[in-house]
């Protein structure tokens, strides 16, 4: 059976459609439809100029506090293709597989587990009440072929979830890096899936960055580590989002758990979804391990430098999306707010993290043809630009130039005015409360980087 934990009340803001996501991640340069000019391909997507910041800050601040701020926690960086004996001997090769039925009328392809039961019991199409064709298996790897002459190629796939490499690697970096259980490995990489629905934007695609933690144990402290890394990382969803209430724990149930999982919970976050998993956190005991010695050949075991004791370390994983992230975030962010006055001034507003956002402070002139204050700005501009993602902008009135800021979530704007060639001020608009301050220039730098820059 599912058990819902830390049901929080449903928050009365609301949820934002995909589509005002999807439409200002083109029109702002986040994200595009991977070849788009050939007509594009279903679940695959390039990153544009604002959302390859985004996309790094949200990498830097998980590696940051799971690698650099956790002293028991190393990091690797594992290729995307490996041995094929690798996926039989994690269960991929059998076990990684999505079972399909087609509606006979109108063609669409559901998968059997989102499938309402009653629809499966009657065999009858949610979409338009047909009739559905028995369940069909298909295997979720994607194959490549390592060599050029034909028949000397060797069939291989390209990882299907990027975990894997940290098991391959366990044994060169405990040993390299003197590492003692109990310690972790993590990554973060891309993963390939050949989804078989592939569908709302980011959410589910075929090519996908996973961020992993393999945390290694000694069996008897796996009970004390799995509760730990479970609150530490929806903790770490916590701190970066507006709507901390959309956040829960989903048990699995023992239909569902992965061929590998022996227990697990899903962090979830409530979108216009739904309740969708975010990150699994997943107690694998010693199957990685234990299957990589079987198939490999090599002892994997660990001999404690104290007690002696050899044994097969149990594995804590908390494997989430950076994907995934980067949506939640914006649908968690983003927001159209009306003009109180009713004088036609609303605004869109990403309410990101400083931390996160792509853009850290935008650097505004208030007219473009006083060359004092266009040079001062870009002097104000440059200087900014050497500790943290600065923008100039000069072109139309300052209002809109607010606007558009707002609308990539930049928390910061500063504006150079004639008072600034006065008496060295300028002034500082805070994005969400939109307050201004007046700050010399010589305290800008350190008032900035206070609030945008993590610690
Ligand atoms: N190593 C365990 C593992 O891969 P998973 O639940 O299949 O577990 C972990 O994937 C996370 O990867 C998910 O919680 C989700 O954030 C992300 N993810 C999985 N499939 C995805 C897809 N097709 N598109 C985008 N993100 C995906």
């Amino acid at each position: 059976m599912t058990q819902i934990e830390n049901v929080a009340e449903i928050s009365e803001t609301p949820l934002v459609p995909i589509e005002k996501i999807v439409s200002l991640c083109k029109r702002r340069g986040f994200v595009y439809p991977n070849s788009e000019i050939y007509g594009g391909v279903a679940g695959i997507y390039d990153f544009g100029p604002l959302g390859v910041e985004l996309r790094n800050n949200i990498r830097r601040f998980w590696w940051w506090s799971m690698v650099q701020n956790h002293d028991n926690v190393v990091g690797i960086e594992g290729a995307i293709i490996t041995h094929p004996r690798v996926w039989e001997a994690s269960g991929h090769v059998e076990n990684f597989v999505d079972k399909l039925v087609d509606c006979k009328k109108c063609r669409q392809r559901f998968r059997v587990d989102h499938l309402p039961p009653e629809n499966l019991e009657q065999k009858k199409c949610p979409a338009c009440g047909g009739e559905l064709t028995e369940p069909r298996s298909f295997n979720l790897l994607m194959e490549t072929y390592l060599g050029v002459v034909e028949d000397e190629r060797m069939k291989t796939y390209l990882r299907g979830e990027a975990c894997q490499n940290i098991y391959l690697d366990y044994d060169n970096v405990q040993k390299s890096s003197r590492m003692q259980i109990p310690f972790g490995i993590c990554q973060i990489g891309k993963a390939f899936r050949n989804e078989v629905t592939p569908r709302n934007f980011l959410f589910r695609q075929r090519e996908f960055e996973q961020w992993d933690l393999q945390f290694f144990v000694h069996p008897s402290q796996m009970q004390q580590w799995f509760d730990y890394w479970k609150q530490f990382r929806f903790e770490w969803y916590k701190s970066i989002l507006n709507h901390k209430d959309r956040l829960r724990f989903r048990t699995h149930g023992s239909d569902e758990l992965a061929h590998y999982a022996k227990q697990a919970f899903d962090i979830e976050y409530q979108t216009v979804l739904g309740w969708q998993e975010w990150e699994g956190i997943h107690w694998r005991q010693d199957w990685d391990l234990s299957r990589h010695s079987q198939y490999s050949g090599q002892d994997l075991s660990y001999t404690d430098p104290n007690t002696k004791e050899r044994f097969i370390p149990w594995i804590v994983e908390t494997s989430g999306g950076v994907d995934r992230t980067f949506l939640n975030l914006l649908l968690d962010a983003y927001e159209e707010q009306p003009d109180p006055t009713g004088k036609d001034n609303e605004r869109t507003v990403l309410h990101l993290h400083p931390w996160l956002a792509p853009v850290k402070v935008a650097v505004l002139p208030l007219q473009k043809n006083k060359e004092e204050l266009v040079s001062t700005a870009k002097g104000i501009h440059k200087s900014l630009q050497r500790l943290m993602v600065s923008q100039y902008d000069d072109v139309q009135n300052i209002g809109r130039r607010y606007r558009r800021q707002d609308e990539i979530g930049t928390p910061y704007c500063v504006t150079i005015d004639f008072k600034t060639l006065e008496d060295q001020t300028v002034t500082v608009r805070e994005r969400d409360s939109m307050s201004q301050i007046r700050l010399p220039i010589s305290e800008l730098t350190m008032y900035l980087l206070d609030r945008v820059v993590w610690k």
